[in-house]
């Protein structure tokens, strides 16, 4: 989600205390202010006109030259930053266009036309706002780097930039129409679509095999210890063991056995009714940010987003879902011992006992950083694996010491005591039982990802404009910015990293901002003025374990895109972060990917044109397309190296 999101949906944890005047002050954060004031046509003059307006090293002035080399391992010369209605990425490399909204994905899908869509329409085609990126080669198992599956999330949508006739954003979301919402709930959820490199540029197989879409109807099946909990059952679900659709899927992971884990973030936006103030569930509500005023107009169109109708429907989203791209006959699973909150991230290391470990964030200010082990190692042909194991929490000590805390029904407070009378009572309310184990209250913990190559967990904090308390971990008051932190297992650094083990040390990697601007910023000392970043939120990393890091919610006041930034993690050039790609306005980017060779680096673009006061008929940029008429689309980029090497 991007900073106007933030105001809308991103909540915050209630339980630290700080004055109300912080909260005013963080809903109308700074960024979305001044983006308010500016409006959509100053925005829109400022901007670098074109599909690939790049500033080049010779119009630069001489303090503010790329760079290039020096201490750092990474080859490539650094953008310099700009808002733009084009995007760029440095030179020498390509960018590919994959897929946009409402290309086909289906066989029998019709042509994208932005005047006359429908929901049926819609879920046959790619839909919008996509997110966390995965590659599957082909065939499978193999380590492919030309054909293969391509998973992507479609974590919500923007309404006011995807219907023709809508207002504002807050506005047009309230009072879609049935046919409006049935396209926004179609434009949900997932897709897998067949990919294919020929002559050197990426292409979509027409007709793959197992081409899929999932939306808000899609039947998944949900297991675990609160599958059939009295509070999972619905009218249309009387055993509580079955859902249609996931909602808000935001980054997400994998496993061994080559399923995709994909997450629901903020499922709370599509839920109404006065049940949030009066119902028998209202605190458990407000927890997750369940609100009385619709944000999404769903409840008006399908009873069961009402809450006065269905107060069990949205216990039954905040989940992990498991879904086998290779078999689109498969039912996604909701797997309910991984929890549930406003999931980021489910990245899996394997522990040397073999048990596998998932490691996730809670996007929400204040709110916390947590691990999935499972009871059993895997073993090759074993697919049932996420039933069964124990959830844990962080606590991030003041000395760099690290705890993880479980989330075990009977232990410690999660007691009858307070209110928790089985297993499944602590998942459905996750945050609340962590609360009550004091977990440390972090800067909204986006992706939580493993360095392969030092054994290392990188969590990205976005920003926490509500802070007024800090921890050793949080060090900044209403850090506006966000930063990264390592965590490291024992054995990190050797070939047998305790991801299971319980304890271990925590330190950070960076803290964003504009050196010698920002209080606090701090990178390695030769960051160069284009080099920093703001609003870590996904990343990923190269074969050689350097860090890519995706940004949303750069200051665009400041005249700064959202971007993709690269740094070493060890040597003389760790955290030397190096702007490699910057989005086109409005846009944040997500699911950075590599193919296994390295040669490929996937990007979702997500919510170009998402500035104030854009709309449909009057957007911030039109990318990928620049045609008269044609709204912006989030699309799947690829990019390669001209000369066809290895990224970075
Ligand atoms: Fe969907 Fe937390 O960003
Ligand atoms: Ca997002
Ligand atoms: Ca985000
Ligand atoms: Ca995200």
């Amino acid at each position: 989600m991007n900073d106007e999101n933030e105001i809308e949906d991103i909540g915050s944890n209630p339980a630290p205390a700080r004055p109300i005047g912080d909260v005013v002050r963080a809903r109308l954060s700074r960024r979305a202010a001044l983006r308010g004031l500016a409006g959509v046509a100053a925005l829109a003059d400022g901007l670098v006109e074109g599909a690939h307006a790049q500033i080049s090293a010779s119009q630069l002035g001489t303090a503010d030259i790329p760079r290039q080399g020096g201490p750092s391992t990474l080859q490539f010369t650094e953008l310099r930053h700009q808002l733009a209605q084009g995007d760029a990425v440095a030179e020498g490399h390509d960018i590919q266009l994959v897929i946009r909204w409402g290309d086909p994905v289906l066989p029998d899908a019709p042509p994208f036309d932005p005047n006359g869509q429908s929901g049926a329409a819609q879920a046959r085609q790619f839909g919008y706002n996509n997110d966390y990126l995965d590659f599957r080669p082909l065939p499978k198992g193999s380590t492919n780097s030309e054909h293969g599956l391509l998973w992507v999330n479609h974590e919500y949508t923007s309404t006011q930039l995807m219907l023709p006739g809508t207002a504002g954003r807050a506005a047009s979301r309230r009072s879609t129409t049935a046919e409006q919402a049935a396209v926004e709930m179609a434009a949900h959820g997932g897709s897998v679509v067949e990919i294919r490199r020929v002559d050197g540029r990426w292409q979509t197989v027409p007709g793959g095999a197992m081409n899929r879409r999932i939306t808000a109807h899609t039947p998944m099946r949900i297991s675990g210890p609160a599958a059939g909990h009295p509070r999972m059952r619905t009218s249309a679900d009387a055993e509580g063991t079955r859902v249609l659709g996931m909602l808000n899927q935001c980054a997400g992971g994998n496993t061994p056995w080559g399923t995709i884990l994909t997450t629901e973030e903020n499922f709370n936006s599509y839920f109404s009714g006065e049940a949030a103030a009066t119902g028998e569930q209202a605190a458990a509500y407000r927890r997750y940010g369940i609100p009385r005023q619709p944000i999404y107009n769903w409840a008006a169109h399908e009873p069961r987003f009402s809450l006065d109708q269905e107060p069990n429907e949205p216990n039954r989203f905040g989940w992990i879902v498991e879904i086998d791209p290779f078999d689109p006959a498969s039912t996604p699973i909701k797997r309910t011992a991984l929890g549930r909150f406003k999931h980021e991230g489910c990245t899996h290391a394997v522990a040397p006992d073999g048990r596998l470990v998932l490691y996730m964030g809670d996007d929400e200010r204040n709110d916390y950083v947590y691990k999935f082990v499972t009871a059993r190692p895997w073993s090759e042909g074993d697919r049932d694996l996420l039933d069964d194991g124990t959830l844990y929490v962080a606590k991030f000590e003041e000395d760099g010491a690290l705890r993880w805390l479980p989330l075990v029904f009977g232990e410690g407070p999660l007691t009858a005591a307070q209110n928790f009378h089985s297993q499944g009572d602590v998942l459905i309310e996750t945050r609340r039982a962590a609360d009550l184990l004091g977990a440390t209250p972090m800067d909204r913990p986006e992706d939580v990802e493993v360095n392969p190559v030092n054994g290392r967990v990188y969590v990205l904090l976005t920003n926490n404009g509500t802070r007024t308390e800090v921890n050793a971990a949080n060090p900044r008051p209403r850090n506006a910015h966000g930063h990264v932190i390592e965590i490291i297992p024992p054995g990190a650094g050797t070939a047998a990293v305790q991801h299971a083990a319980l304890e271990g040390r925590w330190e950070i990697f960076l803290l964003a901002g504009k050196p010698g601007h920002d209080a606090g910023a701090r990178y390695h000392r030769a960051t160069s003025d284009q080099g920093w970043l703001s609003c870590p939120d996904n990343c990923a990393f190269d074969s050689r374990g350097r860090i890519w890091i995706a940004t949303d919610g750069a200051p665009s006041a400041a005249g700064v895109a959202d971007g993709l930034y690269a740094a070493d993690t060890q040597g003389g050039g760790r955290a030397l972060t190096r702007l490699f790609y910057q989005a086109p306005t409005g846009a944040e980017v997500c699911g950075p990917l590599f193919t296994p060779d390295n040669t490929t680096l996937f990007l979702a673009i997500q919510h170009p044109g998402e500035d104030a006061g854009s709309t449909f008929a009057n957007p911030s940029t039109r990318w990928p397309d620049f045609q008269p008429g044609m709204p912006p689309r989030p699309a799947v980029i690829a990019i390669v190296r001209k000369d066809g090497g290895p990224i970075g």
